[in-house]
């Protein structure tokens, strides 16, 4: 059935169940109909089919389960779907769980890289022509930076510092090794934290959404005085597209919203638009914070300069923070049910009636 159709692009794209690959997947799916994606993706607890119930019909579109770390069977993949281009963003993605799990984070995050980049090897046999490896990555790779005015630019160099990033920063590293020993044509990116739709109820705003609806404690690591550089997800997948079709071989692209928030702040202006969705008395969110234990190691500010890619392609994102913030919490509150699914674990149910006996 995959090759019933004649398309001008076969892309594997991994990590599509996830946070930022599914709105990537609905991008590509959505766009360009005249390339065929495949989503491959294991269903991790992030993992997640009820992303992307909108594109599943589609003609251009089939999900694949399995792993990348799967030598044999990405090997079976890459001779069934003839790829011509990798969009690779499936990871184990929360710092936290890298401090308890850091194992983990190395098999999937270095080795399934490293394997996905081997069976591209082989399977493209050094023949590099209409060929690309592009690997999602983070700007967590760089360190972490003092408070002030200093970004982080395509020349900073590598600091990895939690066993997250320490595995983001290796897998770039095979990245860049396998472009400068074998000429494969790669590119890559690396990304401020993103915010938006379907983002697992792990990561801070999500999270935080989810405990105000619930009026639970909002565990905030230290101070509160951590600076993050937010940027809408949606942004991210379409710098992603642009760089997909017009980056620069072998380069690498910073991708950030220039958008700097001290958590606390962002707590606060998060707790003040959830008490206007919610009709609760002004200050009742605010009344749930609870300062923690910080986080072990925790990287204190990060500032992407995204010029590069601004200037050479074009990018600019499209939402200033107050808007996506408010756009964000009303689809956490029209969409309850995911999050209940998600925070029950039913989500995980989904597959095995959508997809186990296809
Ligand atoms: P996520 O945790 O929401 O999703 C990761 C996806 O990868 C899940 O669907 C999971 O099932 C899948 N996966 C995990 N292990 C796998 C395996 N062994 N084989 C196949 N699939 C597997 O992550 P996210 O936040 O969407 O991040 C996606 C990518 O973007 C990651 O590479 C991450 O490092 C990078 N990134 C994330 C952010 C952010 O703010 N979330 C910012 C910059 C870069
Ligand atoms: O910078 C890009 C990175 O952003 C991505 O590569 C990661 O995949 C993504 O998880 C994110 O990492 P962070 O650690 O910055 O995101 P997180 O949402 O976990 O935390 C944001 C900030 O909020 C951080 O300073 C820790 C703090 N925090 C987080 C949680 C979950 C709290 O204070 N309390 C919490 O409960």
């Amino acid at each position: 059935m995959e090759h019933s159709k004649s398309y001008d692009r076969h892309i594997l794209i991994t990590g599509g169940a996830g946070f930022i690959g599914s709105h990537v997947v609905r991008l590509f799916v959505n766009q360009y109909p005249n390339y065929q994606i495949v989503n491959l993706d294991n269903l991790t607890y992030a993992g997640n089919l009820e992303n992307i119930t909108d594109i599943e019909t589609a003609d251009n579109y089939t999900f694949e389960k399995g792993d990348i770390t799967d030598l044999s069977f990405i090997q079976t993949l890459f001779q069934k779907y003839s790829f011509d281009s990798v969009i690779h963003l499936a990871a184990e993605s929360h710092v936290d769980r890298s401090i308890t799990e850091p194992l983990e984070f190395i098999k999937t995050n270095v080795l399934g890289t490293a394997t996905l980049l081997q069976v591209a090897k082989e399977t493209w046999k050094n023949d590099w022509n209409g060929k690309l490896f592009y690997h999602v990555s983070t700007d967590e790779v760089y360190g972490s930076l003092s408070l002030g005015k200093d970004m982080f630019t395509e020349e900073t160099a590598y600091d990895p510092r939690s066993p997250y990033s320490a595995s983001k920063a290796s897998s770039d590293h095979f990245v860049r090794a396998y472009s400068h020993t074998y000429k494969m044509p790669i590119v890559l990116s690396n990304c401020s934290n993103n915010y938006g739709s379907y983002q697992f109820p792990e990561k801070l705003i999500p999270l935080f959404i989810n405990n105000i609806l619930h009026e639970k404690p909002l565990p905030v690591y230290g101070a509160g005085l951590n600076v993050r550089d937010w940027l809408w997800v949606e942004d991210h997948a379409k710098a992603i597209d642009v760089i997909f079709h017009k980056g620069r071989l072998g380069e690498t692209y910073n991708i950030g919203g220039h958008n700097e928030w001290q958590n606390i702040a962002l707590i606060r202006l998060l707790c003040r638009l959830m008490d206007e969705k919610l009709k609760r008395d002004n200050g009742s969110s605010e009344k749930l914070i609870t300062y923690v234990k910080d986080r072990a190691g925790h990287d204190l500010r990060y500032a992407i300069d995204a010029s590069k890619l601004e200037k050479e392609l074009g990018w600019k994102p499209s939402l200033q923070f107050e808007e996506g913030l408010s756009k964000t919490i009303d689809w956490y509150l029209e969409n309850t049910k995911w999050l209940e699914n998600v925070t029950s674990g039913n989500y995980q149910k989904y597959y095995e009636a959508q997809y186990q006996n296809r």
